[in-house]
């Protein structure tokens, strides 16, 4: 069984892709997990339904820059690896409010280099040579791509937001606490991730959410800004493989080779919606409405996983088409979930815009 008798830090466990992991490791491993959450506007516990009474699975509410915090649960726990995914990571947000990216995404990843390195050293040497920290990054730290490139594990970086700039400075500090201290870290850099319990602020959900309200799509700028889409269980059995068998101090990016524009990702949901929850007045479709663009909008990202499916062989196993088929029809088989977030207060407006 993999990961037998091993502890596992899951930071931003709570989180869209953090509680993916959280799910996989309790489902296909025998790993004991730790989730690690601040519990911010983004954390719903709800969406790891089987963690109540999990003989394997425990909770901690705290925040990855509370050093005293972390300290307790590394003397508590005594992990055998460390996956942080706690961040705040809505580029929007990020645009009105950067403040909380340069202390979550900055300063914890600090905080908790620092507590790890700390527990690290005081592990006997073999669990100190199989412990793992892994920090998990997206691909807008590389920036924006023309048509015809891809992002690989040497492209420089070049981040244009504030919450792409905050995981580019969190990436370097997790490089150099590897090359300076030794601890054993890895990076991995993933594209836009998609799936069952995406916080509705984001693109997929906000227009599965909107189409089925009735209530106008707004894309952004001309909708031609191309993402490359990963489903995220996919991207959480990449992480998992990555502590288990990444060579320490090493990059990875994943993708799913699924390149669309925006404005194909919004008519391929309407489609769905029109097959699985038709609307008298017509189809989804006419809902599309074209809005001022972000500022700094990456026009493309687009990632080439080859090193992680040759050396690790890993495999995305959802194409855009069937995952998106299967997030269309979560969103309507699981309401509760999501009408619970908009019942606390979530307003789905237009964030992010600067006058200049
Ligand atoms: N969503 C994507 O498409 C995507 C793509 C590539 C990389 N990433 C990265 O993956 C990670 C997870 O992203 P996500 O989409 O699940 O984010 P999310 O916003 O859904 O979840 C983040 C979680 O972190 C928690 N958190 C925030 N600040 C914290 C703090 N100070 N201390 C402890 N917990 C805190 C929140 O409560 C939340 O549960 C992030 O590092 C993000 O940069 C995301």
């Amino acid at each position: 069984m993999r990961f037998a008798d091993k502890t596992i830090f899951v930071t931003g466990g709570a989180g869209f892709i953090g509680s993916a992991v959280v799910r996989h490791l309790l489902d296909d491993t025998g790993a004991r997990v730790v989730n690690i959450d601040k519990l911010t506007y983004a954390a719903n516990l709800a969406s790891i339904p089987q963690a109540g009474g999990h003989p394997r699975y425990a909770f901690a509410q705290a925040d990855i820059c509370d050093g005293p915090a972390l300290r307790r649960l590394f003397e508590t726990y005594a992990p055998d690896a460390v996956m942080n995914l706690a961040a705040e990571s809505h580029v929007d947000r990020s645009i009105d409010g950067p403040g909380a990216f340069i202390h979550t995404n900055i300063v914890g990843t600090f905080t908790l280099l620092q507590e790890a390195l700390r527990h690290w050293r005081g592990l006997p040497q073999e669990r100190a040579a199989a412990f793992r920290l892994l920090h998990v990054s997206t691909d807008e730290v590389y920036g924006s791509l023309g048509s015809e490139d891809l992002f690989t594990e040497t492209t420089p970086y070049a981040p244009n937001s504030p919450y792409s700039a905050s995981k580019a400075s969190s990436d370097h500090l997790v490089r150099a606490w590897r090359e300076t201290y030794g601890l054993p870290t890895l990076v991995t850099n993933c594209s836009n991730n998609y799936g069952p319990y995406h916080f509705p602020e984001k693109l997929i959900p906000h227009m599965i959410l909107k189409g089925l309200a009735g209530e106008t799509l707004p894309v952004y700028g001309d909708g031609q800004n191309v993402r490359d889409w990963l489903y995220v269980e996919d991207h959480a059995r990449a992480l998992t493989l990555v502590v288990e068998h990444g060579r320490v101090g090493e990059t990875y990016n994943v993708g799913g080779r699924n390149e669309r524009t925006n404005l194909a990702v919004v008519e391929t949901i309407c489609d769905l919606l029109d097959r699985d929850a038709p609307q008298p007045a017509g189809p989804h479709r006419r809902l599309i409405s074209f809005v001022t663009d972000r500022p700094g909008h990456d026009r493309r990202y687009a990632i080439d996983a080859t090193k992680l499916e040759t050396e690790l062989g890993w495999r995305a196993q959802e194409s855009f088409e069937t995952g998106i088929d299967k997030t269309v029809r979560w969103y309507l088989e699981n309401r509760a979930w999501w009408q619970a977030i908009l019942e606390r207060g979530y307003q789905a407006k237009r964030i992010g815009v600067v006058a200049r």
